[in-house]
């Protein structure tokens, strides 16, 4: 695996590969790899001739308040990682390369970044859709791959490319899940044993709702009622959001007559974790 730390460096590489006119596949991250992010590039791998991934802890998507200097870094260890899973070309390049010094220029999807994470963490998707155009202007993939754990992202991200006609393809990989059903995400890290157990409602609060689902309710309210008297019976986890959305629109649906995301998000002490399943 080759690893880019400049911009032309990258883009030269990426570029040579093009003319090779392999399909390119991009797998952006910010590090501290779990098996969720080894099934994006596994999925990449499996549709693409070449395979890239960044590792960059992008500070635009973080509120002045939340865990950037702190968001774990594993470098050598994500390195090896993605190594062993025949990843071609690493980009890792520093904050002061990726934006350079009095940048004023974002990328924000109207309408779509104040919903769901973007309501409790302000600008949060703004500085996703920045540092991804930015990547996909730099890598210049044919195909980019993305969790379905952070289902807002993946819809936002689908439509920024629509609407600024970025040609990349966006594929959303299911999420991957602990035994237990949690998702895995890296900030499971910062959870102590306590909290672990506890967080295990999230996942629980959308079974149920596909339990519910399953038994012919369509109506989202009483959904979401018995999510937040599950929550009120887990006083460790604090709910921050239960919502029966548009996948594609992130609007909210009344009635499950199509397919709709069911999105949930919670804080465990300071964490914050997020999941979601789709029901109809
Ligand atoms: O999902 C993530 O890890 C990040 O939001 C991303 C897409 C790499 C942008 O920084």
């Amino acid at each position: 695996m080759q690893l880019f730390e400049t911009i032309d460096t990258m883009r030269d590489k990426s570029r040579a590969w093009r003319r090779k006119n392999k399909r390119f596949g991009f797998v952006p991250t910010m590090g501290a790899l779990h098996e969720g992010h080894l099934s994006l590039v596994r999925a990449a791998k499996a549709q693409c001739d070449v395979v890239a991934a960044s590792i960059f802890v992008n500070p635009t998507q973080f509120g002045p308040n939340e865990d950037f200097s702190k968001y774990p870094r594993t470098f050598e260890r994500d390195c090896e990682l993605l190594e062993n899973e025949g990843v071609s070309m690493l980009f890792a390049p520093t904050v002061e390369e990726m934006y350079p010094p009095r940048a004023v220029t974002y990328v924000t999807v109207e309408g779509m970044s104040e919903k769901l994470c973007g309501n409790s963490r302000p600008g949060h998707f703004r500085g996703v859709t920045t540092v991804v155009s930015k990547l996909f202007n730099i890598v210049e993939p044919d195909v980019a791959f993305f969790g379905q754990k952070d289902a807002a992202q993946v819809a936002i991200i689908r439509r920024m490319v629509r609407d600024l006609n970025i040609p990349v393809e966006i594929v959303a990989c299911p999420i991957v899940r602990e035994t237990d059903g949690l998702a895995m995400s890296s900030r499971n890290a910062y959870l102590d044993p306590q909290q672990r157990k506890a967080a295990l409602v999230l996942s629980r609060s959308l079974k149920e709702a596909q339990v519910l689902y399953q038994q012919g309710v369509r109506d989202a309210q009483p959904l979401i009622d018995h999510s937040k008297e599950m929550f009120a019976q887990q006083p460790s986890a604090r709910l921050d959001y239960f919502e029966i959305i548009h996948p594609a629109t992130l609007e909210p649906v009344e009635k499950i007559i199509s397919p709709s995301l069911v999105a949930v998000a919670a804080y465990l002490g300071t964490t914050r974790l997020i999941d979601n399943i789709v029901l109809g």
